[in-house]
């Protein structure tokens, strides 16, 4: 049986909580798409970690945590994470945690075209998370890519990085002097490459063919959790590019991000916050730029788990909610953050768009349209009672179920989980 769980926004949904509720009874937890672009904070013994590439049922002795060939994965990073949890006592063995040999290695360079291409965009930069993300998809795409099983081979490492990095360097050396993204010379080449092989030798013991590995724990009917990062708004095919991140965040992503059957997935999870959000660039119409705005970012503690920018806070848009329920397949929703507008009144939903003269009732294609758009709003009167004890549903006060019944009528799906606070006891389950 295979569960996905994913964002039904712009990312940061919370849906390393909703995760978390189905790690506990997974025998497989999967990424698939991303990188360390994504943040999902955990606590083992009372310290935090924040786990950007690891699967998050790694706290868990009995899981399995899969890293997919859809994945770009900065090794350094990973070897980082690995060595936090160890010094949280959790010991990651390779019978633990399998890195496919087909996913695509994040190098140095990477980080610095990230960098430089965001400063070439100058006012039309995307805001990325300056990971290295975009170009590490760029050259799995264009053919050029390392991946793991040519990462832990020491010569065709060597062979491939160079040639890369002779290509890399002729176009850093076109931008302007004193841009800081200038060509890396001889001696950093080496250190990089002498630094990378070393951390290959760490990362090979838990790479592994983990396509036929999944495929059997499928056959086997094991329970397998994939882990979505990002949102579906920010996919690259269906999001709003260019203001997206360079992978498939949509549900499909499970499937071509780990070789397993499309037959296979029988649950998809969209998790949304009761409210809306965006990191970095691009168009969001139901933006709060006043002081309400700024209530939903305090109250909801609204900053990057990753980079730690202040997030943009806004309404629900539920024509984007619908997308995102088509695009990915949502046969449940989750919905997040339900506590923080106690004591807003009027709650507004956006629930169509104004743009150039007509009426939208679905996000465009073209960007620059979606960012014309004023939204349609919808008023939900507020509640004034504190949530977060709420154990069922019919605990919560009549105007928050009434909120929750238009987020089902408006999504066309049920909602399955509402949370109502930060911890993790906090969900209240609707069925
Ligand atoms: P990239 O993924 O670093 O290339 O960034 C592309 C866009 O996706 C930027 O707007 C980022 O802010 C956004 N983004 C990337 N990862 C996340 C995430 O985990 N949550 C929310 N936004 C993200």
């Amino acid at each position: 049986m295979a569960l996905v769980v994913i964002g039904a926004q712009f990312g940061d949904e919370g849906k390393g909580k909703i995760v978390d509720l189905f790690a506990e009874t997974a025998d497989l937890v999967v990424r698939y798409q991303g990188g360390n672009n994504a943040g999902h904070t955990l606590v083992t013994n009372g310290k935090k970690t924040v786990l950007h590439l690891i699967p998050s049922g790694i706290l868990r002795s009995h899981t399995l945590n899969v890293i997919g060939s859809g994945v770009v994965v900065d090794p350094e990073v990973l070897l980082h994470e690995l060595s936090d949890l160890e010094t949280g006592g959790v010991h990651v063995t390779p019978a633990q945690l399998k890195i496919s040999d087909r996913a695509h290695v994040i190098l140095p360079y990477h980080k610095r075209l990230d960098l430089a291409r965001e400063f070439r965009r100058g006012s039309l930069a995307i805001g990325t998370t300056g990971r290295g993300i975009g170009p590490a998809y760029e050259d799995k795409i264009a053919r050029r890519g390392i991946r793991m099983v040519d990462f832990i081979d020491r010569p065709r490492f060597e062979a491939l990085f160079l040639a890369r990095m002779a290509e890399i360097n002729e176009y850093l050396a076109t931008l302007p002097a004193g841009s800081g993204f200038g060509a890396f010379v001889q001696s950093e080449i080496d250190e990089i490459f002498h630094r990378y092989a070393e951390h290959a030798k760490k990362v090979a013991p838990f790479v592994a063919d983990t396509g036929f590995l999944i495929d059997e724990q499928w056959r086997a009917k094991k329970r397998i959790l994939f882990e979505g990062a990002q949102g579906a708004l920010l996919d690259v095919d269906h999001g709003t590019y260019p203001y997206v991140t360079s992978s498939n965040t949509t549900a499909g992503g499970a499937i071509t991000g780990t070789g397993l059957s499309v037959r296979a997935i029988e649950h998809v999870v969209g998790v949304t916050k009761a409210y809306a959000t965006r990191v970095g660039a691009g168009p969001f119409p139901t933006e709060l730029k006043d002081a309400l705005g700024e209530r939903l970012r305090s109250a909801g503690g609204e900053f990057g788990a990753t980079t730690g920018r202040p997030r943009r806070c806004g309404w629900l848009d539920a024509p984007a909610l619908k997308y995102a329920v088509r695009t990915s397949g949502v046969t449940t929703l989750a919905v997040t953050k339900l506590d923080i507008l106690t004591g807003i009144d009027p709650i507004r939903v956006c629930v169509g768009y104004r743009v150039d003269g007509g009426e939208l009732g679905t996000v465009p294609a073209c960007t620059e349209k979606y960012a014309r758009c004023e939204p349609v709003y919808r008023d939900f009167a507020g509640w004034t009672e504190n949530l977060s004890k709420a154990k069922k549903l019919s605990d919560l006060p009549q105007n928050a179920r009434k909120y929750l019944d238009a987020m089902t009528e408006m999504a066309g799906v049920p909602i399955g989980w509402v949370s109502v606070g930060p911890a993790r006891d906090e969900v209240i389950a609707l069925s």
